[in-house]
């Protein structure tokens, strides 16, 4: 149920109602998905987003420290990534303003997927068309 069916008292509360589901295009959820669990999104192709995002474990590892590429150990636990669309801004103590941002970050951090080959495919996004063209290795 949203805030607004829940009238006035609802929208002064500073924890609001996880609002409805967007439409969104299932191709791009689809796209979204793979490149979710996409290791060639890493610098040597052993880690995805999912490594470390489980989806089937509330978004998260569950370790104390992150195992990043190069066996680099994170100094932050990995938080859900469930609903962080939702959030004001991302990471633990505001590291990235947008979610876009958060995982710019996430693909070029030596702490994560360590850049290199991620780096190249974010650069492959292309924006007139909307899509993603994924030319890693
Ligand atoms: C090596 C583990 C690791 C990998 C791989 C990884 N992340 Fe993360 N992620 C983290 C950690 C740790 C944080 C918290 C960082 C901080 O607060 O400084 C984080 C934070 C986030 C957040 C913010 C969540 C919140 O609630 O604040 C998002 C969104 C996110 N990651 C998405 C991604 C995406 C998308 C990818 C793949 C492109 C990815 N991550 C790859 C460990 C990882």
């Amino acid at each position: 149920m949203s805030a607004q069916a829940l009238g006035a008292g609802a929208r002064m509360e500073p924890i609001l109602p996880i609002p409805e589901p967007p439409t969104l295009d299932t191709r791009l959820v689809d796209l979204g998905a793979r490149l979710f669990a996409d290791a060639r999104l890493s610098r040597d192709g052993s880690l995805s987003c999912a490594s470390c995002h489980d989806l089937s474990h509330y978004g998260a590892d569950g370790l104390a420290h992150p195992i990043g590429v190069d066996a680099a150990q994170g100094s932050l636990k990995t938080p859900t990534v469930y609903n962080s669309g939702l959030s004001f801004v991302q990471g633990w103590g505001g590291l990235a303003s947008t979610l876009d941002s958060m995982v710019a970050l996430a693909i070029e951090s030596p702490a994560s997927l360590g850049g290199g080959a991620g780096q190249s495919c974010w650069r492959a996004w292309d924006p007139t068309s909307g899509w993603w063209r994924i030319s890693t290795r």
